[in-house]
């Protein structure tokens, strides 16, 4: 098996903020309640003419250019989220179009806030048994469109953003050393959007009973969250034949404070070793991995040699971490 890493990442945020205060004139909240519950204090709300389509594009041409890879030399584009630009066509085929990335497969892979860390779950196999060399993954949400703005119990946690990485052959004992990825689907209905699929298709009834928003068990999730992140980022370790005290840099999915504090507390990590942006975006969804990552590498965190564990959890449920040694100068 061919070592696979990182060879370069790549974020964008839409230019709109949206500030707890602002949300104060929106629903009956505070901001104090929200960043003692949760840490958020803003978050990005894309443009009403942009779609994740265009939060992806430009995203990975960051990526693109900080790995030195053309668009025509990729081999696939997976695209993570759950917010796609429309059913189908899949959002990675618009944005394989946009990007010129002729040569590329193209698909939507959909794990909610774990999507980033299936995703390049998924491209590394291809690339590992030389069956492709460059794969693009991208995390995007554009959350704003589907949050009900009126729910003070969720439209106070999410926003909008695009995280890639580009991911191809690295050093031999480089890139990443483990996987760990695992779902229950017995917790489906914890976070979901139920209508406008297959089982409740769009009608007026569905639209006016709001069930084309964010539907989520805060508790429920939060106790979830809290139990699979340590487990999730343990088993990773343990795949890869290193402990707690190996982790140089811990990105976790960024949803609530309190629940990367715990993670961060079980696992014995300073502060310093935690990735943390949420208080700035709020919970991207499957962007909050890959934007974190990109933001750490653009300042200078992160070094050849060190040792990350990248781990996410969200709706599915679903799970999964990943420990990978830097590869990049
Ligand atoms: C949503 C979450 C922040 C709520 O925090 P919490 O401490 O569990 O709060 P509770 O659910 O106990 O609610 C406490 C009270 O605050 C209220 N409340 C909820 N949202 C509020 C808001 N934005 N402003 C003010 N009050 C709010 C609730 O209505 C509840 O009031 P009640 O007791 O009168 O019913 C927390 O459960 C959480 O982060 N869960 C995980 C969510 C998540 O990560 N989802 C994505 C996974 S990828």
């Amino acid at each position: 098996m061919r070592s696979v890493g990182i060879l370069g990442t790549g974020s964008y945020l839409p230019e709109k903020v949206l500030t707890n205060a602002d949300l104060e004139k929106m629903v009956d909240t505070n901001d104090e309640w929200i960043v003692s519950r949760t840490g958020i204090r803003e978050r990005r709300i894309a443009a009403p003419e942009e779609a994740s389509s265009d939060l992806s594009v430009k995203a990975a041409e960051k990526a693109l250019k900080k790995a030195g890879i053309r668009a025509e030399e990729l081999d696939m584009i997976i695209v993570t989220t759950v917010t796609p630009d429309m059913n189908f066509p899949a959002t990675a085929c618009l944005v394989q179009d946009r990007l010129g990335a002729k040569k590329a497969a193209t698909f939507d892979l959909s794990a909610a806030c774990t999507g980033f860390i299936y995703g390049i779950s998924t491209g590394a196999q291809f690339i590992a048994t030389g069956v492709y060399k460059y794969v693009l993954v991208i995390g995007v949400e554009c959350l704003s469109r589907i949050v009900d703005w009126t729910d003070r119990n969720t439209c106070v946690l999410f926003g909008d953003g695009a995280g890639a990485a580009v991911l191809g052959p690295v050093e031999e004992g480089y890139g990443f050393l483990s996987f760990e990825l695992g779902g229950d689907g017995s917790g489906g209905n914890l976070l979901n959007l139920p209508a406008g699929g297959s089982r409740l298709p769009a009608s007026e009834k569905t639209i006016r009973e709001r069930l084309h928003y964010v539907h989520m068990s805060g508790r429920e999730v939060f106790k979830f969250a809290v139990r699979v992140m340590g487990n999730a980022t343990e088993e990773a370790l343990a795949k890869a034949g290193l402990s707690k005290e190996d982790i140089d840099f811990l990105v976790p999915h960024q949803a609530n404070i309190r629940i990367i504090d715990s993670a961060v507390k079980r696992l014995g990590l300073t502060e310093d070793k935690v990735v943390v942006n949420l208080d700035r975006y709020g919970n991207m969804s499957s962007a909050s991995i890959p934007v974190a990552l990109d933001e750490a590498v653009e300042r200078g965190l992160i070094k050849k040699g060190d040792t990350m564990v990248l781990c996410g959890f969200g709706g599915g449920l679903t799970w999964g971490a990943t420990v990978l040694k830097w590869a990049l100068d």
